[in-house]
This record gives structure tokens, C-alpha cells and sequence, in this order.
């Protein structure tokens, strides 16, 4: 009876303070749901604020390196205010009723999980999603990630993950958007709208975070997990950026990185939780730890035990606690002993608590957990088709000599040759959430679905992906002598990219490159179809192949998205978001790098290598089209600019072949001479166009002096009177150049 009571005050206290839906007056801020979140607070015990900052995996999914089996018994307890890894309306109803109807206030919990490239439908993993450019058709796909998740019950996701990364042998660059942070940025903002909306009340909308905050792209030896030592100057120009923009996106949380940073984990570093992200940058959301960091500032040396770690972690700025049960076991004591105040605690709650209240938890908990909206949202036709459309653009046409493709609707055979061609499970990538790839169409059924019997396909796997088997070189070589065109499918095995997936030796795994030498013998066109989460080494591929399309792993759609580009019935328009090395020894490589005191020349003491070219094998922005573009000269609307002027740039680019075809325009600067040294190029600028046979279309871009502004050596982020060059092009390298003055 007592209980019931109790929540029958709570209920009364919040509808007299809830005079219709709060608005969204900014993000979190709105002050009719800060009276409601205070109301509850004052019935709040401190154990049941605590219970609020504990963040628990159930045991429908594992992300990390240990599950707690007392998740429910914590729920019960009122210990527990949020859970990753469960959805469907089902089960997330399941505990969602415990904690409404079993425990004392009947908190809501809130329901998380690494929705990371779609939910049930799975789009291209993120390096792939970035290789479209195209900002609205990313902000589309975490649209419907997020009809799908909250469909299926939940409140938040763990994405999007925006660490910049210039290591391939990373195994997370495959969840990444490559090497930029301009790039990143304008990904992490489309995919933070895409999630958000503007109205987190609405039914198909979802928390978004940004992970992992922050540098966690920069390991030493691309060696997940390993330690980050950088530079201020390269943390704020390099990484920070594209987190800074997903808090001016109004981003609901972000996530911790597990590594230190100039010797503090993250999850222990006032500096990067509350300088910046709150002093600076004035982040309203929450943030939340990644799987058990809080306990892992052990194992760094930073914190004596659990306990010290806890103690550190919310004194640094943590409002949540991911898996570690730190925050669960602790932070009472903690608080007895005076070494972390209640205030503190009430802080984290109270966002915490916003959240849940911003989602309408409080009006309905079960708001999200309903199956009619499951059945009839998860996997539509609808999503389906948007896919194919967003995973062929992700497709980026690296060589196609003497226009081997598109292939022709009539040919006769195909030789369809890889351990990737007939392979369903690959084809979704890693962090593919409740995707379920036995609906994933493959390369295989993409070419039988387009082709049907006009096209005989002899089919061999010919290797696997990862061992040294060669015993099938002879059914694969049979099958290519019998047509007129091989396509290779090879790569890496989806898992062999994502987290703890780093690879030192990045060249294709196995024999796969010497089935490919075999089949390059035969002398017939050779199309390779790679299927991968990171660039691999493949100058001999390159070499030798007629033709190489970049698939990453496309998602639920796989193979008729590549079959749609090897027919010619979408003209690829993808381009790379990092730069592919020649030699593993060349990492890291990445466009944006500086000039040094000696750049490269012919003579010997210059900065380059004795066996390996300095340059990739392919450049930061690089994709071919079945068709040709041309670029005029650039036009700017003055050779000189003040600080408070916008510069103009024009150029005009014409499709000069015989079918319509997008291009990525790309705009980068050059600063000659900073206080700072500046790097060699940045992307500032981007548009993405089509244009039909022998169109022409003027593309403008306006720089003000935030676009050429940097953080110098003082920490300060200001634009330097200067000589600029500016570059507008196909890709980083293929540009046609002008020259600006800033002046004070
Ligand atoms: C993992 C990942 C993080 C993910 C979390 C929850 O270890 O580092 O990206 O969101 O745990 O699954």
C-alpha cells in the first residue's frame, strides 16, 4: 500500500507541474521539465539516485569482455537506470514493467543500444555510409534506424561513432568516417538530426551519442585500446571538431573512450569532461562511460581500486556508469566519506532523468515497447529500397580500364568467383546490431536477381577468406576459362574489422591474392568486387585487374546495390573518405599532413622512402564514374578578404560523357605560413551534384574566416591574416587551384 501511495504522489507532482508536452525550448533545458525532474528528485532516496547513473547489459546481445547476471535483480532493486543490449517490444516491456511496477518510485528505465548502421535493415558500415558524401541520405538512414529501433523498443543508441582515425590497421575504422574532421563532423550532424529529430517526445525518435570521446582513432600501433599521445594543437584541429559539432547538434550523450589522453583515461579527465565538454563547449546532455572504462583506470595505473576509480570517474564529469558496477557498489560510501558529494550525484541524475523525461517515459513507459508498431515499421519494402539506393552510392569505382564496365545487359557469362560472392553472413559488417543476415542478399543472388537466364554465372569460391587452402584454385580457374568475364568477390571477414579487430599486415587475408594472380593469368577482364572494413594493401590487385569496385560491406542489400553498378544501372558516384596505402609501413597516412622542412624531391636528403612512393595508392576524395566531368577554372569573388568578409568561390563543372552521373565537388585551402605549421590541404567545403550528358552546373562555396581559422599554439581558435591556395576538385589530388589574401 505504502508504495502505491508513493507513486500516486509522485504521479500527482509530476502532472501539476506537466502543463502539456514540454517544449523544446533548446536542448534539455526547458524549464517545465526541470520542475518535473526536481519534483521526483525530493522523494528520491541517495541509493535510488545512485541506481540512476548504473547502466547494465542484459543477455540478449554481449559488447564486451563480461556480463552480470543480476541485471533483473538489480532492476528490482531499483539499482539499475538504464539497459543496453535488449530490445524488441517484448522483453524491453518485460523489464520496463519491473521497474515500473515493482520498484518504490517506478523509475522508467531507459533502453540503449549500438544502433550503428541501421537496426534491423543494415546500411553500408559507417566508412562506407561516409563514401556517398551525401549528407541527407545518411540523415535518411538514421531516420529509419531509429523508426526500427524504437519500434522494437528503444529510447538510444550508441552512435554515431565519430573518431577520426588515420590508421587502417585500427580495426574500428571500419566504424568510422575515415580520416578528416570536416568530413566527420558533417556526418556526426546528419546522423544526430537523423536519430533526434527535433522532438524527442515523437515516437520514432531516439537519443544519439557521440563516441568515443575522445582521440580513441589514434592508437599507437593501431592497436585497439592502446594508448593516445598526441598534441593539444592536434586534438583540438584534428579530433575534437567532430564531437563540438554534435553538441552544437544538440547530441542527448556521449560515451568515453577507453584510452588515456595525455595520461589521464578519459573516463577519469576533468580536463576533456568538464573543461570542455561543459566549461567550453556548455554540453547539456549526459555522458556515459564505454563497457566498464571506470574499472579499467585500474589496470592503467591511474586509480588504486574500483572504488579510487569510481571517486575519480565522477569527480571528472561521468554521470553514468556502462557495465562497471563502480557507480552501484560505490558511490555511497563514497559519499559517506566525503571524498564525492551528493550535489555531484544529484547533477548526473538530473540529466539522466531529463532524458527520460524529454522521451515522454514518464507520461507512458511502454510508449516505445508496443508490438503493432514492431510488426508493421521493422524492414519495410520501403527501408529496403532506400537501402539498395544509399548502399550503391556507398560503391566506389577504384579502376575501370578500357570501361570494362558497366558489364552488358546480354552477356553471356559471367565466371563469379570469392569466398565473399555467395556469402550471406559477411555482407552486414561489424556492429551490425539485430541485423539478421540470413536476409542479406548476396553478390551472387544480387547478379541471378538482375540477370535471371540471360547470363549463364559459373560459380567457384576458389579460396576462403583466411586460411591457406588452395584446393579450390582449380574449380575457380575452370570457371573462369568457361567466361567472358571474371568478378572476384575477396576481402576480410566482417569481424576481422570492429572492435579488438586490429591487423598489422593489412593485405587481403589468406591465398585470396594468389587466387587472384592465378585468375589474372587467364588474360580475360577481371572485375574485383572488395568487400572489407578498412583499406587493405593491394598494389599487385590494382596492377593487374580490369576493373576494382570498393563494396566495404554494404548491409541487407549487398548484392543488388553492386549489381545495380556492375549493369550500369546506377553510375557509381562513392569517394574515399581515407587514403588507401601502398605498404603497411607507410602508416599513417592521411591527406591533411604537413609539409615539412624538406618535402619530398628527387635528391636524397628529403623526407620520403628508399623502397615505397610518399603518395597512396589511392588519394583522400578519390572515386572514377562510368562517365567524365570537367571542372572550369575557379572564380573568386576577390583576390583578397577581410576578416569579416565571406569570399566567394565559383567553379562550373560539365558531365562531358554520355550518361548522368553525380560528381563530389570537393573544395580543400592551403594556408602558406601560420603561426602554427599549417597542413598541406583541408577539406572546407563539399557538394555533391548530378548532371545529365553535357550538363553543365555552377557550384559555389562561401568561406568566412571561421572556415580558415585553426587553434593555435595559445589554445585559441582564430583565423591568421595570410597567402592562402585554395583547391576545387575531383579529389584531393586532381584539383584546379586559385590564390586569396586574408587580410586583417
Ligand atoms: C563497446 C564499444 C562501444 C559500445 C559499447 C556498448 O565496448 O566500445 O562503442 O557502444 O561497448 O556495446
Amino acid at each position: 500500500m505504502k508504495r502505491q501511495i508513493l507513486v500516486l504522489l509522485a504521479a500527482t507532482l509530476f502532472t501539476a507541474c506537466n502543463l502539456g508536452e514540454p517544449a523544446r525550448e533548446g536542448w534539455f533545458t526547458d524549464e517545465r521539465t526541470a520542475e518535473r525532474v526536481d519534483s521526483l528528485m525530493q522523494l528520491m532516496t541517495l541509493e535510488e539516485k545512485i541506481g540512476q547513473m548504473v547502466l547494465f547489459t542484459s543477455d540478449m546481445d554481449v559488447t564486451g569482455p563480461f556480463m552480470r547476471d543480476h541485471y533483473v535483480e538489480s532492476i528490482e532493486n531499483g539499482m539499475v537506470g538504464a539497459i543496453f543490449n535488449a530490445y524488441t517490444a517484448e522483453y524491453t516491456r518485460e523489464l520496463q514493467r519491473i521497474a515500473v511496477e515493482e520498484t518504490r518510485l517506478g523509475i522508467p528505465l531507459l533502453f540503449g543500444y549500438d544502433v550503428v548502421h541501421g537496426h534491423r535493415t543494415i546500411f553500408p558500415i559507417p566508412l562506407g555510409e561516409t563514401a556517398t558524401w551525401d549528407m541527407e541520405a545518411i540523415e535518411q538512414s538514421a531516420r529509419i534506424a531509429a523508426e526500427e529501433a524504437t519500434a522494437e523498443g528503444l529510447h538510444w543508441t550508441f552512435s554515431p561513432m565519430i573518431d577520426v582515425t588515420r590508421d587502417p590497421r585500427w580495426g574500428r575504422i571500419a566504424e568510422s568516417s575515415g580520416e578528416d574532421p570536416f568530413l566527420t563532423a558533417e556526418v556526426a550532424r546528419a546522423k544526430v538530426r537523423g536519430y533526434q529529430g527535433d522532438d524527442l517526445t515523437a515516437l520514432n525518435t531516439m537519443l544519439a551519442t557521440a563516441k568515443h570521446f575522445v582521440a580513441y582513432g589514434e592508437p599507437q600501433a593501431g592497436r585497439d585500446y592502446h594508448t593516445v599521445d598526441i598534441s593539444e594543437i592536434t586534438l583540438r584541429n584534428i579530433f575534437l571538431p567532430p564531437f563540438k559539432a554534435t553538441v552544437e547538434e544538440g547530441a542527448a550523450t556521449i560515451m568515453t573512450a577507453f584510452n588515456e589522453l595525455f595520461g589521464v583515461p578519459a573516463s577519469g579527465s576533468e580536463y576533456l569532461l568538464t573543461q570542455i565538454l561543459r566549461d567550453e563547449w556548455n554540453f547539456n546532455g549526459f555522458v556515459v562511460t564505454d563497457y566498464t572504462s571506470i574499472n579499467e583506470m585500474v589496470p592503467h595505473g591511474f586509480a588504486r581500486d574500483d572504488k579510487h576509480a569510481g571517486e575519480l570517474a565522477l569527480n571528472a564529469g561521468v554521470d553514468m556508469d556502462m557495465q562497471g558496477a563502480v557507480f552501484h557498489d560505490y558511490l555511497e560510501e563514497l559519499v559517506e566519506e566525503g571524498k564525492v558529494s551528493e550535489a555531484v550525484i544529484d547533477q548526473a541524475v538530473r540529466r539522466i532523468l531529463t532524458m527520460k523525461f524529454e522521451l515522454g517515459l514518464f507520461d507512458d513507459p511502454y510508449r516505445y515497447s508496443d508490438p503493432q508498431r514492431q510488426e508493421e515499421l521493422v524492414m519495410t519494402e520501403e527501408n529496403l529500397e532506400f537501402a539498395r539506393d544509399f548502399s550503391r552510392k556507398a560503391i566506389v569505382l577504384l579502376k575501370n580500364e578500357d570501361d570494362v564496365l558497366p558489364l552488358s545487359d546480354d552477356i553471356g557469362s559471367i565466371a563469379l568467383i570469392g569466398p565473399l560472392a555467395d556469402n550471406q553472413r559477411e555482407m552486414i559488417g561489424s556492429w551490425s546490431a539485430a541485423g539478421d543476415y540470413t536476409q542479406s542478399v548476396t553478390l551472387r543472388q544480387g547478379i541471378e536477381n538482375r540477370q535471371g537466364n540471360r547470363t549463364r554465372i559459373h560459380y567457384a569460391r576458389g579460396a576462403n577468406i583466411d586460411d591457406d587452402d588452395k584446393t579450390g584454385f582449380g574449380e575457380a580457374i575452370a570457371a573462369a576459362r568457361q567466361a567472358e568475364v571474371i568478378v572476384l568477390a575477396i576481402g576480410e571477414y566482417a569481424l576481422q574489422s570492429g572492435e579488438a579487430a586490429s591487423r598489422a599486415d593489412i593485405s587481403l587475408p589468406g591465398v585470396q591474392e594468389e587466387l587472384f594472380l592465378e585468375l589474372a593469368k587467364l588474360n580475360k577482364p577481371i572485375v574485383v568486387v572488395l568487400m572489407k572494413g578498412r583499406p587493405l594493401t593491394l598494389e599487385r590487385v590494382d596492377e593487374k585487374a580490369s576493373a576494382i569496385l570498393e563494396t566495404w560491406f554494404l548491409g541487407t542489400t549487398t548484392g543488388d546495390a553492386i549489381a545495380d553498378v556492375l549493369f550500369g544501372d546506377y553510375n557509381p558516384s562513392g569517394k574515399l573518405p581515407v587514403s588507401y596505402p601502398r605498404h603497411v609501413g607507410q602508416i599513417p597516412i592521411f591527406y591533411n599532413h604537413k609539409n615539412t622542412g624538406r618535402p619530398k624531391t628527387e635528391f636524397k636528403f628529403t623526407s620520403k622512402y628508399l623502397d615505397v612512393p610518399n603518395s597512396p595508392l589511392y588519394p583522400f576524395g578519390y572515386g572514377l564514374s562510368y562517365t567524365t566531368f570537367d571542372y572550369s577554372e575557379v572564380q573568386l569573388s576577390s583576390d583578397e578578404m577581410a576578416m569579416d568578409d565571406v569570399l566567394e568561390v565559383m567553379v562550373t563543372v560539365t558531365n562531358t560523357g554520355d550518361r548522368f552521373g553525380e560528381e563530389v565537388v570537393q573544395l580543400y585551402i592551403r594556408q602558406l605560413v601560420g603561426s602554427i605549421t599549417r597542413p598541406v590541404r583541408q577539406l572546407k567545403g563539399f557538394e555533391k551534384i548530378g548532371l545529365e550528358p553535357g550538363e553543365s552546373k555552377e557550384v559555389r562555396f562561401e568561406l568566412t574566416w571561421e572556415d580558415l581559422a585553426f587553434y593555435n599554439a595559445d589554445n585559441e581558435f582564430a583565423a591568421e591574416p595570410g597567402d592562402f591556395h585554395l583547391f576545387i576538385g575531383t579529389n584531393v589530388e586532381d584539383t584546379q587551384k586559385a590564390a586569396f589574401v586574408l587580410r586583417e
